[in-house]
C-alpha cells in the first residue's frame, strides 16, 4: 500500500534492472518512495513501474558522470531529496581452473564489483542530503573462503574495507555508510550456480530486509540470520579446519 510519508525522497539503486535491485526498487515504490532505478537493459528498466530509469554502464566512468549530472536536474526539478544510495549492480564469474587462472576474469569481476563503486562515489556521493545514507552491496561469502571464488570473493571483501574506511570519514559529513552481506538469494545471478545454495531466500525477502537495515542505520546488514551466524562462527575455527572442511577433494587418477 502507498503511503505519502516518504513523499520528497529519493533513492538511487544500481543494478534495478534485475534480482535483488529490482526487488528493492519495487519494495521502495511500493512504500511512496522516488527511485532512480539504474542498469544498462533500458526494457527491463522500463518495466519497473513509477521509477526514473537511468540507463548507464558502471564500468564506463562517462556514462557514470553523465547518469549523475541526469540525476542532479531531476532532483532539482522535482524538488527531490536524495536520502539513500544503494550500489548494489555486481556480477560473478568463477576461477574454474586454479593452475589457469584466468586473469581477464579476474580483471572483469573487480572493476565490476569494486573499481566501478569508486566512480559511483565519486559522481553520486556529492547529491545525497546530510542524514542520508549509502549502501554498497557485499556478499556473506566474505565471512569465509569459498572454492572458485577467488574473483568474487577478493572483490566483495574489498568492498568491505572500502564500507568501513567510507564510514569513518563519512561520519563527519553525517553520512552513514551501510555494508550489505546477504546468504544466497534467488535471482539470475544464482540460477546460474551448479551448486546447492542451502537457506536460499527470495529476492523481495532480501528486498524487505535491506529496506530495514538501512532504515534503522545498520552498518551491517546481513540476512538471512540462521545462514550467516553459521558462517560467522565457522570462520572462527582455525584456518587448518577450514581448509579441510571447504577444500575441493584431490581427484584420484587411475
Ligand atoms: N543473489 C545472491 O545470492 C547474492 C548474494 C550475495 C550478494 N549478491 C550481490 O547482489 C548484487 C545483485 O545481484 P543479483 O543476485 O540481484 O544479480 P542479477 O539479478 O544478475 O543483477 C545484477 C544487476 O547488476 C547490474 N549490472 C551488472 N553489471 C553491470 C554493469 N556493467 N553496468 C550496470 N549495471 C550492471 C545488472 O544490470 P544490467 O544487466 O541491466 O546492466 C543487474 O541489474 C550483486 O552485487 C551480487 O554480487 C547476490
Amino acid at each position: 500500500m502507498k503511503t505519502n510519508t516518504a513523499k520528497q525522497e529519493a533513492i538511487l539503486i544500481t543494478g534495478a534492472s534485475s534480482g535483488i535491485g529490482l526487488a528493492l526498487a519495487r519494495h521502495y515504490i511500493e512504500l511512496g518512495y522516488h527511485v532512480f532505478a539504474c542498469g544498462r537493459n533500458e526494457q527491463s528498466l522500463n518495466t519497473i513501474g513509477g521509477a526514473y530509469p537511468l540507463v548507464f554502464d558502471i564500468n564506463d566512468k562517462y556514462q557514470i558522470e553523465q547518469a549523475s549530472m541526469q540525476l542532479s536536474t531531476m532532483l532539482n526539478n522535482k524538488g527531490l531529496t536524495l536520502t539513500t544510495v544503494v550500489l548494489n549492480a555486481g556480477s560473478c564469474e568463477y576461477i574454474d581452473n586454479p593452475l589457469q587462472f584466468d586473469g581477464a576474469l579476474f580483471e572483469r569481476v573487480i572493476n565490476t564489483n569494486l573499481i566501478a563503486m569508486g566512480y559511483c562515489l565519486q559522481f553520486f556521493l556529492p547529491l545525497i542530503a546530510a542524514h542520508g545514507r549509502i549502501g554498497l552491496m557485499s556478499s556473506s561469502a566474505t565471512y569465509l573462503p569459498f572454492p572458485r571464488a577467488e574473483a568474487y570473493g577478493a572483490s566483495k571483501a574489498a568492498v568491505n574495507y572500502l564500507a568501513s574506511s567510507l564510514r569513518l570519514d563519512l561520519t563527519q559529513h553525517d553520512i552513514g555508510v551501510s555494508v550489505i552481506c546477504p546468504g544466497f538469494v534467488s535471482t539470475p545471478l544464482t540460477d546460474k550456480n551448479d551448486f546447492s545454495m542451502p537457506m536460499k531466500i527470495s529476492a523481495q525477502q532480501a528486498a524487505i530486509d535491506i529496506f530495514s537495515g538501512l532504515k534503522k542505520g545498520r552498518d551491517e546488514i546481513h540476512f538471512p540470520k540462521r545462514f550467516t551466524y553459521i558462517l560467522k562462527c565457522l570462520a572462527c575455527l582455525p584456518s587448518g579446519l577450514i581448509n579441510n572442511l571447504l577444500a575441493p577433494k584431490a581427484q584420484k587418477h587411475s
